[in-house]
């Protein structure tokens, strides 16, 4: 853990990939708007790096390491956070996932492969929210938020596992929402397109550097791929607007949603 928990009164939100891209920004976003953040990813680091972001603009955080496919060790960690929060926990975001390999169409893509898809990126978010919606039901307030993506609004060949993946937590977010709305509780899906991460970053310079382009033009031609009618990929703060909006007072009464923020590729 990197802070004590010395703002007994702060709302308190639990982060999954919180320790890079899009889960990072989201935690950093909300310790900025007032939020003590639990932060959880596999790598401790990576977390304490998110953390040490978080205290140099005077904000409140702790690491909570653990695999979200480890049924065992998200019980653990869960339990370890509700003893830091006191028993509280008011936000939950699973932005934790895989991409997968892509353009592997059926047929070639390994059996495994789909599994960890399914496992990290469905059955994470189940496994956070088993532990933690019972206490938001307990506590008659919660916002849950998970990130999907918009390949779970369409297909997209060579991407089976992961679109399978996204669709589902589509399903998982519904149910939750209909379950827990008498308890005061919204269960609601952000679909980003593509997001501006590290990961993609380097996508985008390899693919320059196979085709002997510079990274602008690189990003140029994958965005036009892509096809937005914006003309333009997201940045990871898009994303954690439209959680920030969410968790906070606008979103008091919305649930079983899915939010589409990509520009414009799915309409
Ligand atoms: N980037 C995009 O273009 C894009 C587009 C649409 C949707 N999304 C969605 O947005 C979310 C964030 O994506 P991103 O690209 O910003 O992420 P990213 O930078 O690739 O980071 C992924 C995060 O997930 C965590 N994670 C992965 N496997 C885990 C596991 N088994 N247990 C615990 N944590 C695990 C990683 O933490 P550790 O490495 O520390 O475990 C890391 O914090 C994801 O749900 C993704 O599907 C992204």
């Amino acid at each position: 853990m990197s802070e004590r928990n010395d703002l007994a009164e702060a709302p308190v939100a639990f982060v999954t990939g919180a320790s890079s891209g899009t889960g990072r920004e989201i935690a950093e976003c909300l310790a900025r708007a007032g939020y003590r953040v639990a932060l959880a990813g596999r790598k401790l680091d990576a977390l304490e790096e998110t953390a040490n972001r978080i205290a140099a603009r005077g904000g409140v955080s702790a690491s909570f390491p653990f695999d979200v496919r480890d049924e065992a060790a998200t019980a653990g960690a869960i339990a370890s956070f509700l003893e830091w929060s006191l028993g509280r926990v008011d936000v939950l975001v699973n932005a934790a996932a895989i991409p997968g390999p892509v353009q592997v169409p059926i047929g070639k893509l390994a059996v495994s492969e789909f599994d960890a898809m399914i496992d990290t990126n469905l059955r994470g978010p189940f496994l956070t929210m088993t532990h933690l919606l019972p206490v938001m039901i307990e506590r008659r307030y919660g916002r849950i938020i998970n990130i999907g993506g918009n390949h779970g609004m369409r297909g997209r060949a060579g991407r089976v596992g992961y679109s399978s993946s996204k669709w589902g937590l589509r399903g998982l977010t519904r149910c939750a929402a209909l379950e827990a709305g008498e308890a005061n509780v919204t269960v609601n899906y952000i679909a980003p397109g593509p997001i501006a991460v590290e990961r993609m970053k380097r996508n985008w310079t390899e693919r320059a550097r196979q085709e002997g382009i510079d990274d602008a033009t690189a990003l140029r031609r994958y965005t036009a791929e892509m096809g937005p009618a914006l003309g333009q990929v997201n940045e990871p703060a898009d994303i954690a607007s439209m959680v920030l909006f969410l968790a906070g007072e606008g979103g008091r009464n919305i649930t079983g949603q899915e939010i589409v923020i990509d520009g414009g590729i799915v309409v």
